[in-house]
């Protein structure tokens, strides 16, 4: 078998101990040939595909390691045209691919989804991302170690703003799912985490900020860059045309910092914390967790399930069909329980008195 290995959408820790799983046990099953497929789908839209092949030596001693050693792309759209995704299969074919493992997040399974549908391509996902928002996907690799990056930096805020006796906000990634925000926040003792999911009341925020003002003299606060105040709208960094992914978030804090400090005698200071929380190496779970990953995708692919992607469901390693993933998320549901106990810890998730 000839089996393809592609990282598509935005980076993130413990993509490299996937790309090693995967290629390690197709090659210790003795069948296969393994070959890495550069920057996503790029490496496929172009006449001349962009390939290399993944032998055990290439893919050891990267276990550890941030990032992808095959580059990666989230503005890449096979699907933008008609002949670009017939470029794609022609070069699928022509490089005798029986099928490509898609290591990536809801973007790329769509892609791989829509590339099924329409040229026949054939495909194994892995569910990639710092999010957490995939569907089927209750611990996606990536997330441990970006929660770890931004509860440390929740630390090293709370002893500048404790000094300082000032409001500091922390504007974590997530896009419309809060699951960093939140396990960040609860992590690094935020007293106030505010969520894509809950529009959060301005007031509320400053009475909490004026209470702590008398006694601490300092607060943190977590937003997830989805959150917005009741009745506005996303705040939106940049919008990409053609891209997958069109809409890119950030820059929340700023703008509540500047409705919040009329509100308030101390000083507020926003820090956006950015690509910081992508970067670096995987923490131990999510070596362990991509390895997993890894591992499983070579069983589908040696076991013919192609249009699968694996899944982790309490506890549990398995696969659904990537059409049940294409273009859905895995948001906060209300009643989840670490909702229920922010809000009886006395954690203010930004909701009206
Ligand atoms: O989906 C992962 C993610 O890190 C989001 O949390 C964030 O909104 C987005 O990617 C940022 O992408 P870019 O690298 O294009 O700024």
């Amino acid at each position: 078998m000839r089996v393809g290995v592609l990282t598509g959408g935005g980076d993130c820790p413990g993509l490299n101990a996937v790309i090693r799983a995967v290629t390690k046990s197709l090659i210790n099953h003795g069948q296969c040939e393994v070959l890495g497929i550069a920057d996503g789908f790029e490496g496929l839209m172009e006449a001349q595909p962009r390939v290399k092949p993944l032998e055990w030596d290439q893919v050891s001693g990267i276990l550890h390691m941030g990032g992808t050693v095959l580059g990666t792309s989230n503005s890449a759209n096979p699907l933008r045209d008609e002949p670009t995704a017939e470029q794609v299969a022609r070069n699928v074919r022509a490089l005798g691919l029986d099928v490509v493992v898609a290591i990536g997040g809801d973007g790329t399974m769509s892609l791989a989804h829509g590339l099924a549908e329409r040229a026949g391509f054939a495909c194994v996902g892995v569910p990639k991302t710092i999010d957490n928002d995939i569907a089927y996907c209750e611990r996606s690799f990536g997330f441990d170690t970006a929660v770890a990056t931004a509860t440390e930096a929740l630390r090293r805020i709370e002893s500048t703003g404790n000094s300082h006796h000032r409001v500091m906000i922390v504007e974590t990634m997530g896009r419309h799912a809060g699951w960093l925000a939140l396990e960040s926040g609860i992590a690094g003792a935020a007293d106030i985490i505010l969520l894509p999911e809950i529009d959060y009341d301005l007031q509320s925020i400053a009475a909490v900020c004026r209470k702590r003002e008398q006694r601490q003299r300092y607060t943190i606060i977590c937003i997830g860059e989805g959150a917005k105040e009741s009745g506005a709208s996303l705040t939106v960094r940049e919008r990409v045309e053609h891209s997958p992914d069109p809409v890119r978030l950030g820059g929340i804090g700023h703008v509540l910092r500047a409705r919040l400090q009329p509100l308030l005698r101390s000083e507020v200071r926003t820090t956006v914390l950015g690509h910081v929380q992508r970067g670096g190496d995987p923490t131990p779970f999510d070596r362990v967790l991509a390895t997993q990953f890894g591992h499983h995708a070579a069983r589908l692919v040696l076991a013919g399930q192609f249009g699968h992607m694996v899944t982790l469901q309490s506890g549990r390693i398995g696969s659904v069909e990537i059409a049940s993933v294409a273009n859905t998320q895995r948001t906060i549901p209300e009643g989840h329980g670490l909702l229920t106990m922010a809000r009886d810890i006395g954690i203010s998730l930004g909701e009206p008195a």
